[in-house]
């Protein structure tokens, strides 16, 4: 089997790309489907073509990793897009699986689309930080219009094939399970239409009216973000230019964008969040337990959104409480959020009652017995955890697996309660549980192949991205976090407020600075793990600023009030008092406010993240950098067009991180100052530790 097949079937010739996984257009593929036009042009007993992909799908786009080749090297998939536009036969594109990005431009190019009903097509482009770059921007509009094609391309999301039938997308759908023999009919039934309908000579639906509400429209979905606005511009052009002109820009703002930061930085996490799912040393055939049901223990806000991943994956659940007020407040909220999503018309009331049918109320961890996986969602303290564990390891079937919720504690201490310490692991989710789609996974050091890869396995099953993380305090995200709060409150105590603090992340993509995201967490709790480590470690009591505003009740955004004042809308609006005790703070500790400028917020900030995450690498606890991108982008709402906290540390230049860290006072990671000394970047030590790991 070649890249590209040629195969006749009398009158058609049939071009079948050979490219698995997934069709991507890789070098060889212009070249075949070339050939393959040539040889069809050639002959002319050959009346029309048909394109198709084998295996599971049609092409699912260019092939990303080309992105970094010399564009002179990299696969003609704009070429071969041109030579099917002017082609002198009817071309047909068969398309199932997914048609993506270039797999859908390559589609346009032809004369006709036909698709299986469950085919997807879409221009997901803009997820990867660049934007449809063979034709996509000039011909989608011309087929759905303006509004819709905008809609699309901006979104990235796929249309499912009946859709893309009443959009005129697809000319026919081809139903049974002959895809191909479908698409030879269709083919031999256009074989003699002249002219041959091309979508580029269409003109394209919409005003300007479209173009202004888009533009309006990105500054709230894509703020901060280059591609969007290069989109619309372009769609613009297929509205008010000749078709030439604007396929012509495209080639020139698509470089632009595939070669900013944020291109790269988006097809680094595409790449980080599948190498995630990938565990050295255990064997994609390692044994899984299929979960059939699941027991959770505690039905506070962690336990009732741990609760709904699983419902909302048609897993029952048996959820204990200790006393029957607190079940039935966390069934009551269960409900109310399923309700609220019913109002807002994304489920039925019959979806409703078909999720809380699965949900079994008990007061009884005996209960649990025949669950395939427990998970204990009950407060941080390793003592109530150990109990809980110590019963548990009485209650549960043999082979049950048993979790954690824990988002600090000892997985290892934990586990050592049980006589099964390999059944046990760490599955810490991020609050709110139902939304949030990260997941650690935090083995223990006894935690079994099996137990682990069914909780990788199921992870992707309540559609979470899961990411192995190892036993320490605060595990991959929350240390990392700690060390990021003090910075930030470092900060504030040299002289800045804590808005400019918060801004200066808000404008490197965070919807939530620091202190926001402390208000909405509740000070309280870091209030309490300053307090019981100074007490620990013998120090005397912490009094710092934040210390001192919760020491005033204000306890964040549940008590109204905490470093900012909120609203009803929960708005955070500063407060005068607060500048005043930060102000009396600073007079009593003898520090003379100085000005901090936006970017030495920033890059303290960032890079006490990057830091503390160059020493969790160096120390096994995450697997990989890109492993910690992940984790910041899924669980701390870091932005993927930065690629994560290691990714962006990486294109600042790792020399210029050390030398910035050492400004400001800190101390750099010794791996950190290895990688910046030998010029790399943690791309490249994830890269080198995979070529040790598969040597
Ligand atoms: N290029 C290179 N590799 C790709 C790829 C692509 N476009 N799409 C998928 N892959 C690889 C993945 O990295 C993965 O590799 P691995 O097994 O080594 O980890 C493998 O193919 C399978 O991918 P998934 O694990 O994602 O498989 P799924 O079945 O879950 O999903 C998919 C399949 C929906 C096609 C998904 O892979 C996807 O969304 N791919 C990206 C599609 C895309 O963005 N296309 C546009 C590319 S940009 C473009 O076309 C520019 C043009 O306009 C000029």
């Amino acid at each position: 089997m070649s890249i590209v097949d040629q195969t006749r079937q009398d009158d058609i010739l049939v071009l079948s790309i050979n490219n698995p996984p997934v069709n991507a257009f890789s070098p060889g593929v212009p070249e075949g489907l070339k050939a393959g036009l040539d040889a069809a042009a050639a002959d002319d007993s050959i009346r029309a073509v048909v394109i198709i992909g084998s295996g599971r799908t049609f092409v699912a786009g260019a092939d990303i990793k080309t992105f970094n080749m010399p564009r002179e090297q990299a696969p003609d998939l704009r070429g071969t897009v041109e030579k099917l536009d002017g082609f002198a036969k009817p071309t047909v594109a068969a398309i199932h699986g997914t048609a993506l990005g270039g797999g859908l431009e390559l589609a346009l190019a032809c004369t006709y689309r036909v698709a299986t009903p469950d085919a997807q097509l879409g221009l997901p482009e803009v997820k990867l930080g660049v934007l449809p770059g063979a034709g996509g921007t000039q011909r989608l509009p011309r087929v759905v219009g303006a509004a819709r094609g905008l809609e699309m391309m901006l979104s990235g999301n796929p249309v499912r094939a009946a859709e893309a039938r009443a959009l005129g997308l697809v000319d026919e759908l081809i139903e049974g399970s002959d895809l191909l023999a479908g698409a030879v009919a269709f083919a031999r039934a256009h074989a003699d239409a002249r002219p041959l309908p091309r979508i580029s000579e269409r003109s394209v639906e919409g005003g300007p009216e479209v173009f202004a509400a888009a533009r309006e429209g990105i500054k709230k979905t894509h703020r901060g973000q280059l591609s969007p606005s290069l989109i619309i511009d372009l769609a613009e052009m297929a509205a008010t230019r000749p078709f030439q002109e604007g396929w012509e820009a495209e080639a020139v703002k698509f470089m632009q964008a595939k070669d900013s930061p944020q291109s790269r930085g988006l097809r680094h996490i595409f790449f980080a969040e599948r190498e995630s799912a990938k565990i050295p040393g255990l064997g994609k055939d390692t044994p899984t337990t299929e979960i059939r049901s699941a027991g959770i223990i505690g039905a506070g806000t962690m336990g009732g959104g741990i609760a709904m991943n699983f419902l909302n994956a048609g897993i029952p659940v048996t959820i204990v409480e200790t006393a029957q007020e607190a079940l039935d407040r966390g069934l009551g909220v269960i409900r109310k959020n399923y309700e609220n999503t019913a109002r807002k018309g994304r489920m039925t009331l019959e979806d409703v009652e078909k999720r809380m049918g699965l949900l079994t109320p008990s007061l009884n961890m005996e209960d649990l017995a025949d669950a395939d996986i427990i998970i204990e969602a009950v407060f941080e303290n390793m003592d109530v955890k150990k109990e809980i564990f110590t019963k548990l390891d009485a209650i549960a079937k043999p082979g049950a697996i048993l979790a954690t919720n824990t988002s600090t504690l000892d997985v290892n201490e934990i586990a050592s309660v049980t006589g099964r310490p390999e059944d046990v692991i760490g599955l810490h989710f991020f609050s709110p549980a139902n939304v949030m789609k990260l997941l650690e996974i935090v083995r223990a050091d006894k935690t079994s192949d099996r137990v682990l890869a069914t909780s990788m396995a199921l992870a992707r099953k309540i559609k979470k991205v899961g990411v192995v993380v190892g036993v320490c305090d605060g595990f991959v995200g929350n240390r990392m976090i700690h060390r990021y709060g003090d910075e930030a409150r470092r900060i504030v105590e040299e002289g800045a407020s804590p808005q400019d603090v918060d801004a200066s992340m808000n404008a490197l993509g965070l919807p939530m600075g620091p202190f926001q995201m402390s208000d909405m967490a509740g000070l309280d709790i870091g209030y309490a793990i300053r307090q019981h480590q100074a007490k620990v470690r013998g120090n005397p009591k912490p009094d710092g600023w934040l210390d001192r505003i919760v020491e005033l009740g204000r306890k964040g955004q549940k008590t109204g009030a905490g470093i900012y004042d909120y609203d009803e809308a929960r708005k955070p609006r500063p407060n005068a008092e607060i500048a005043q005790l930060i102000e009396t703070y600073r007079a009593e500790k003898g520090v003379t406010p100085r000005e901090i400028t936006q970017e030495e917020s920033t890059k303290r900030l960032a890079y006490s993240l990057v830091n503390e995450g160059a020493k969790i690498l160096e120390e096994g606890i995450a697997q990989r950098a890109g492993d910690i991108d992940v984790i910041y982008i899924y669980g701390y709402g870091f932005p993927a067009y930065r690629g994560g906290p290691m990714q962006y540390a990486s294109e600042q230049g790792l020399q210029n991180v050390v030398a910035d860290l050492e400004k400001y006072g800190q101390t750099p990671a010794p791996l950190l100052r290895r990688l910046a000394e030998e010029g790399k970047t943690f791309a490249d030590y994830d890269r080198e530790k995979a070529q040790q790991a598969s040597a």
